[in-house]
């Protein structure tokens, strides 16, 4: 069989393309309300899983100078599109400021590509900023470390995006003590991806773009009366997480996470004006995670700024959970999952 030529890349374009997959990831402990929006500097530390599975992969090539940007998007079935403005408008912002840190000038053309549904919650701007980061400054020939991608990545928006540089389960800010809490240094990881085999089943309920972004979700977390409070409890709950990911803890791991995820969704729902990621299906799928629980079988749910619910379970029992799941009327599909490694390079261009 005879495989088709590779198509040339188009014109204007410095010919030097640089391609990059970068992981989703889930928050264990969430990212929510930031001390300065603008510069992604969180008010709490997270925590997180980098998923293997859910990438984005972004493709970047530096122009002729005097050329604009161009910014592509590519479907699930493979369909080239220049990217609607509310999608094009955020990339465009971080190219400026990915320009404006190497001291360069030139335009970039763009294409990503997501291996799962965007903007429902399942974190496709961390993904697709750090890859966008990694493709364009490699582009451009630096090569920095993850840390200064991690800090250039976190003030695309999407704050998380700042986890997605590093594979396993990931701290940010990662700033060595557990109590010394320095909310400008960058992410980094606290156990490697192959430290604990963790799944997580994702319970699609909803795969349509949310209508309330995370980041007006952040400007109105501190306008909840309970976030001072959720701030106060996070110190220990941060702690307790840590260690059960440390110690492969899941009866540990389950409340923790659990607690979490309903008290983050409390401070959006009691903001002002209030913030609801949930949907009815969202309760379905986690009286079934309960009731899996009372069962013996050691799975909890977390929810980021979405409807969607991923289930997290040890490796062991992936199967059991994923049929439970499946077979709920509100389920409409699953994404199954588990822990990846950080940003790789390709050479699969997608121009
Ligand atoms: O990365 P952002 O700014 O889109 O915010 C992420 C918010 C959550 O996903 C809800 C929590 C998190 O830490 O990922």
């Amino acid at each position: 069989m005879s495989r088709a030529e590779p198509e040339p890349p188009p014109e204007g374009g410095s010919g030097s393309r640089v391609t990059v997959e970068a992981p989703s990831n889930i928050a264990l402990v969430k990212y929510w309300g930031a001390r300065n929006l603008e510069e992604g500097i969180p008010e709490n530390r997270s925590l997180s899983m980098t998923l293997r599975k859910c990438v984005s992969r972004c493709t970047v090539e530096v122009l002729e100078t005097e050329r604009e940007d161009e910014i592509r998007r590519i479907s699930a079935a493979g369909e080239t599109r220049p990217a609607a403005e509310e999608f094009a408008a955020p990339v465009a912002r971080h190219l400026d400021r990915i320009r404006e840190w190497a001291g360069e000038e030139g335009g970039f053309r763009v294409a990503t590509r997501n291996s799962f549904p965007t903007g429902a919650g399942l974190a496709s701007s961390a993904s697709g900023f750090a890859a966008l980061t990694a493709a364009a400054t490699g582009a451009l020939g630096v090569e920095a470390p993850a840390e200064e991608l991690s800090v250039l990545a976190r003030r695309s928006g999407s704050g998380s995006a700042a986890r997605s540089l590093f594979g396993g389960f990931v701290e940010w800010p990662r700033d060595g003590g557990e109590d010394g809490f320095d909310p400008e240094a960058p992410a980094g990881p606290f156990a490697g991806p192959d430290h604990w085999d963790l799944r997580d089943v994702i319970a699609v309920v909803d795969p349509n773009p949310k209508k309330v972004s995370s980041r007006e979700g952040h400007r109105r977390a501190p306008t909840s009366p309970h976030y001072p409070t959720r701030l106060r409890l996070l110190r220990e709950r941060t702690r307790e997480v840590r260690r059960a990911v440390l110690e492969r803890d899941m009866a540990r791991l389950a409340p923790a996470v659990e607690e979490e995820t309903v008290e983050m969704h409390m401070v959006a729902m009691t903001s002002r004006p209030p913030v609801w990621y949930w949907a009815p299906e969202t309760m379905e799928v986690l009286q079934a995670v309960r009731a899996l629980r009372a069962e013996g079988v050691g799975a909890c749910y977390t929810l980021d700024a979405g409807p969607n619910v991923h289930v997290l379970c040890e490796g062991s029992r992936e199967e059991e959970v994923a049929a439970r799941l499946s077979a709920l009327p509100a389920v409409e599909r699953l994404i199954r999952d588990g822990v990846g490694g950080g940003p790789v390079r390709s050479d699969d261009h997608l121009f």
